[in-house]
């Protein structure tokens, strides 16, 4: 019976220790701010992304109507959530902690730091600071322009990003871009990333061989790596750079997996040709059983006579 007891003390005091225990964030997360500043629109989509992802465990902010767990999430509005930094909020947000699951995979840091505008909208005495270290740092990702064009004498596609930075529009250096060409299933990676120089411009090889439309041209996608800092930033484009490809569309001409208007036409002949021998055989039987079966009576007709 003792034993029992002690038992069930042990638990109670493991699972007050589990919940006691600080949720350490380490200092160089702690420190990160956003890039961009929080406002009504930052807010509103905050808020709905709060409500697909967190409302279910932390409920209504400010209402204190949290799901039963152990440990208990903390209400948004909470004085134990809003003496988080914005680094360390973020960095909670990424990495999770059972029974709260990590958000890396499922929201981008855009999208975290948006939450987290949302989450701050319930304190009174919040005071944003912004990442002026990042380059574009405040920048609304509207700003940021990337243009594509074709540099034939190199066979190569160049890209050239700018954004307002200070007021003035000025060339985004140093941010890893990407360049894409659409295909039938998914984006096909165009070289490498590269990074952007001093006046914002990055090359990228363009394989010779691509196959574009029946004209040659190709869809280009120009995407900057960092979302974090330059927002959602991306460039369609189409360009006339690829090998003229004539494909027939699936239901164009005769085909295997047409409608009977569409056959081909040894497909229509064979299967035809098929169904008159399978039909014709089980004619035969039934004749050959029709005979057996006269045959049958003119025998009994002998025999009684
Ligand atoms: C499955 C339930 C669940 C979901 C979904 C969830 N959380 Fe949590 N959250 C928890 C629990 C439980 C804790 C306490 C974890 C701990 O202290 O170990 C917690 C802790 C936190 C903390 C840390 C608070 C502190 O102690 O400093 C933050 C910040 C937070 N959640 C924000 C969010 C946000 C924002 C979302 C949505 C994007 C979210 N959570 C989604 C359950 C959840």
């Amino acid at each position: 019976m003792i034993k029992k007891y002690l038992f069930l003390v042990l638990i109670v005091l493991i699972s007050f220790h589990l919940s006691a225990q600080e949720w350490v964030v380490p200092a160089e997360e702690g420190v990160k701010l956003s890039p961009f500043a929080f406002n009504d629109s930052t807010r509103k989509v905050g808020a709905d992304l709060y409500n697909t992802n967190c409302k279910s465990c932390h409920g209504d902010p400010g209402k204190n109507n949290v799901i039963n767990l152990v440990p208990p999430p903390p209400d948004v509005a909470s004085v134990k959530m809003q003496t988080n930094s914005d680094g360390a909020l973020h960095f909670k947000l990424v990495q999770g902690r059972a029974p709260m699951p990590s958000f890396k995979n499922i929201l981008s840091s855009t999208d975290i730091w948006r939450v987290i505008s949302f989450v701050r909208s319930f304190n009174d005495k919040y005071v944003q600071v912004i990442d002026t270290k990042k380059g574009m740092a405040g920048t609304a990702a509207s700003n940021v322009k990337i243009q594509v064009a074709w540099v034939k004498e190199q066979n190569q596609v160049q890209m050239v990003i700018s954004g307002m930075k200070e007021n003035k529009i000025q060339p985004v250096s140093g941010a890893e871009v990407k360049l894409f060409a659409k295909r039938y299933f998914g984006n096909l990676l165009i070289d490498e990333a590269r990074n952007t120089d001093a006046q914002g411009k990055a090359l990228f090889n363009f394989p010779k061989d691509l196959p574009g439309d029946s004209a040659g041209f190709v869809q280009l996608i120009a995407k900057l790596s960092d979302e974090a800092a330059y927002g959602e930033a991306k460039a369609d484009t189409t360009l006339a750079i690829g090998v003229p490809t004539y494909r027939p569309p699936l239901n164009e001409q005769r085909a295997m997996w047409n409608v009977v208007q569409k056959t081909p036409i040894w497909l229509l002949l064979a299967y035809t040709f098929t169904v008159l021998v399978v039909w014709g055989f089980i004619f035969y039987v039934l004749l050959q059983i029709r005979a057996i079966y006269k045959a049958g009576l003119r025998k009994d007709h002998e025999t009684t006579d």
